[in-house]
């Protein structure tokens, strides 16, 4: 493992670090597997020093814990008590593990533990690197995703799916965190929360152009997904999207992986659309632009721990949806894509 450290990186990760308020008093712990992102915990760990702070490296073997980077919620750190105990220890915690949807990423945040995950390329994470307005955004968002009763999702090619929204909270997301127990991932630019249990009915229509986070694809066919009382009970359609859903939804031989899952749309307007193209990206770590784009109705299907539930199923697809109008009691929040409430629309657009 290298202690050199690259410049360019030292200085984002320092920006990062100042936007999540740390520095004289703070304590920041740096959690990686094995040698994955080595450079970054190096880079963490200086900025965390040159800020004031106190820094500190916690390194466990990275065993393979899962035979897919799509399947969530275990992670090496399961059972290692001393790792844990210095992670919950700290004021923040950098992930460059994937903690995501675990019961040890609770346990951490819980104990008021701020957390943030970065798995993305360097190159990424310049692009989408956050900012005071995109946190104002997000959280404009949130609110009003907060006060709704129901969310309405309409497309020209035919969705029409209603959920029921008093169960569960909302969950922003801008790419920095600075207050106690939030996580966030750097870089990101949405927000969601999850449907009733049993209050989700209707229709999706995955168009192509549509983004399957899981399979790294855009649709090409066209994909009639019926939704019955929170749960995907059809999957339709001629081309071979449908054809991979059905397969890939009952390879998990769980009825749960069916379940509605977050719902949301992406505010951040440096993420772009066709970042798999330009990229062939072919990792997990490249999803964030697919997320996160301006103006996507971020769908997804399976598990709802994230946000409180107790569906802890490791069958998750998140589904970024284009061209879609979305409704929160009645008031229009996106139309055809486009952010029509002024208060979260990106500069210049
Ligand atoms: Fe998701």
């Amino acid at each position: 493992m290298s202690d050199i450290v690259d410049a360019e990186m030292l200085a984002l990760f320092q920006t990062e670090l100042e936007l999540c308020k740390i520095g004289p008093g703070q304590t920041v712990a740096i959690l990686s597997g094995g040698t994955v992102r080595a450079d970054y915990a190096q880079a963490f760990l200086c900025a965390a020093q040159n800020l004031g702070a106190t820094a500190l490296h916690v390194n466990i073997r990275n065993h393979v814990v899962a035979n897919s980077n799509a399947v969530y919620g275990k992670t090496p750190l399961a059972g290692n008590r001393p790792a844990i105990e210095a992670l919950k220890s700290a004021d923040m915690v950098i992930d460059l593990l994937g903690l995501l949807f675990s019961a040890e990423q609770l346990e951490i945040t819980n104990a008021g533990t701020r957390m943030l995950l970065v798995l993305e390329p360097f190159h990424i994470l310049k692009k989408m690197f956050p900012t005071e307005d995109l946190r104002r955004r997000v959280e404009f968002g949130g609110k009003l995703l907060a006060k709704a009763k129901e969310m309405h999702i309409t497309s020209r090619a035919g969705t029409d799916v209603r959920y029921r929204l008093t169960q569960y909270p909302v969950m922003t997301e801008y790419g920095y965190t600075d207050e106690p127990g939030r996580w966030d991932h750097l870089p990101s630019g949405f927000l969601f929360t999850h449907g009733d249990d049993g209050g989700v009915d209707g229709t999706v229509m995955l168009m192509p152009g549509d983004i399957i986070a899981a399979f790294r694809r855009y649709v090409q066919s066209p994909v009639k997904l019926t939704i019955s009382k929170g749960y995907l009970t059809k999957i339709e359609g001629d081309g071979m999207d449908a054809a991979l859903l059905n397969s890939y939804l009952e390879s998990f031989n769980d009825p749960r992986g069916y379940a509605i899952s977050h719902i949301g749309w992406g505010l951040n307007e440096r993420a772009t659309w066709y970042h798999m193209v330009e990229t062939r990206a072919l990792s997990a770590e490249r999803a964030m632009n697919g997320l996160a784009f301006y103006g996507n109705v971020l769908f997804s299907t399976g598990p709802n721990t994230e946000l409180g539930g107790d569906n802890d199923t490791p069958c998750h697809l998140d589904m970024p949806l284009r061209g879609c109008s979305l409704f929160l009691d009645g008031q229009q929040v996106l139309k055809d894509g486009e952010v029509l409430i002024p208060e979260m629309r990106a500069p210049g657009r």
